[in-house]
């Protein structure tokens, strides 16, 4: 329909990488692409780290569950929910922050995903590939001391980027009409829905050229929903100043 609409519809996660660099012209395009997001009240609650001394990338990827690209990417980002600068403003113009509120919380974690995926648009359209890792989560602490965040920052998540070294297929998403709703939200059909699409899913990962695997996609939510997806991070988002009221 546009080229962009095509472009987006062909995303899929990268996890290897030539060993060319990025271009740095184009990694400052990216970046100035990602500052171009909309923002919850134009607080830019966002810092991204880019991290390119070795010895930090490899404490990261012991901190993400050993994954290896996010030592080997070319670029590796980490993203992080920044409320420290616009409480430093507040504070220089006598006044007092209110700390630890949850609304501050999810408009700081809402900016850097936009502005993350705003990047990885950019970067997709250049022909570049990109991984998101979340499993940076599995040790916040241990990436906070990496590299040194402050009270009031928090690593949201990691960005691997860099050339595309496989050609991924495309993983299909659900149905358009389980997640689009008119008026009110509904389950009308959902079942029949889901159930079509895990068998689509079942072909997807039985075909697929990498990790093969016998899952449809609602039982692997039933796995990951059953357990408590890392339980520590109410108390460590509490340690950083977040998440108190
Ligand atoms: C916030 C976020 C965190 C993610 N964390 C990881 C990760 O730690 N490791 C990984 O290999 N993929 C990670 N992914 C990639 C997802 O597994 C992937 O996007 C999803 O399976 C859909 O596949 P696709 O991106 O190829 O379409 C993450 C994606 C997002 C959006």
């Amino acid at each position: 329909m546009t080229p962009t609409i095509d472009l987006l519809t062909r995303h899929r996660s990268i996890r290897k990488f030539t060993d060319e660099a990025v271009d740095p012209a184009l990694f400052t395009r990216l970046i100035e692409a990602g500052q171009a997001a909309a923002s919850s009240s134009f607080l830019q609650g966002v810092t991204i780290i880019r991290v390119t001394d070795p010895d930090k990338r490899a404490g990261l990827r012991a901190a993400a569950n050993d994954q290896a690209y996010v030592e080997t990417a070319p670029e590796f980002l980490v993203f992080c929910a920044d409320l420290s600068r616009p409480m430093r403003c507040c504070t220089a113009h006598g006044g007092v922050p209110a700390k630890g509120l949850t609304e501050q919380f999810i408009i700081a974690t809402v900016d850097a995903a936009l502005y993350a995926q705003n990047i990885v648009i950019a970067a997709e359209s250049a022909g570049l590939g990109i991984c998101y890792i979340g499993a940076l989560r599995n040790d916040p602490a241990r990436v906070t001391e990496l590299l040194g965040l402050p009270q009031q920052v928090y690593p949201v998540f990691g960005l691997c980027l860099g050339h595309p070294a496989q050609d991924p297929e495309v993983k299909p998403r659900l149905p358009v009409g389980v997640t689009l709703k008119e008026n009110s939200y509904s389950t009308d059909g959902e079942e029949e829905a889901i159930s079509a699409y895990d068998e689509e899913m079942r072909t997807y990962y039985a075909n697929r050229s990498a990790n093969i695997k016998v899952q449809g996609w609602s039982d692997q939510m039933a796995g990951l929903l059953a357990k408590e997806g890392r339980p520590h991070m109410l108390p460590f988002l509490r340690s950083q100043g977040f998440l108190t009221r």
